[in-house]
């Protein structure tokens, strides 16, 4: 398996933008992609928001702040968002197609190795697959909320 560096976090509600968060500073590339850029804003403004407490309260510098922010990109276009994904990470809820759907469209758009990985609390991962094609690449990634706790 190929070792993970870009990470696309698909959601950008209270679960995706604090995931996004905590992949940034392990790290990763992350790009999160929502279906509108209002919801992108939002989960820019949580983001932002937090690691503005951070600094705050001395835990982090402003030049680290600035460069977490570099490691974020935010699109709406799926096939954009999950080009050069390694791992896409799934935050959203169902409100626009059943994750089934939406995993294979990913999956169909993604590089062929991505690791697909699921935050859902209710669905059966053996039932997401990615299309069935290639279940061996679909984890479950189950944060509790906050993420960063
Ligand atoms: N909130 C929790 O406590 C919690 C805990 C663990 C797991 N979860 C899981 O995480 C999921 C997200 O929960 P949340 O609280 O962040 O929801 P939320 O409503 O705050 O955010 C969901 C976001 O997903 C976006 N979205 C919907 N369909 C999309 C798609 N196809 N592609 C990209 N973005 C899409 C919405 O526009 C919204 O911005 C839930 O469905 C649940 O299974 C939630």
């Amino acid at each position: 398996m190929k070792e993970v560096k870009n990470i696309t976090v698909l959601g950008a509600g209270a679960m995706g933008a604090t995931i996004a968060a905590i992949a940034a500073e392990a790290g990763y590339k992350v790009t999160i992609r929502d279906v509108d850029n209002k919801f992108l804003d939002k989960g820019r403004q949580v983001i932002t928001e937090g690691w503005d407490k951070r600094v705050k309260r001395g835990e982090i510098t402003a030049e680290a702040k600035n460069e977490l922010m570099g490691r974020l990109s935010f699109v709406v276009d799926t096939k954009e968002a999950v080009k050069n994904a390694d791992m896409g990470d799934r935050g959203h809820t169902g409100d626009h197609g059943p994750e089934e759907k939406v995993a294979k469209e990913v999956s169909e758009l993604a590089p062929d190795d991505m690791i697909y990985a699921t935050n859902t609390s209710s669905l059966s991962i053996t039932e997401i697959r990615c299309g069935g094609e290639t279940p061996e690449r679909v984890v479950g990634a189950h944060y509790f909320n906050p993420p960063a706790v």
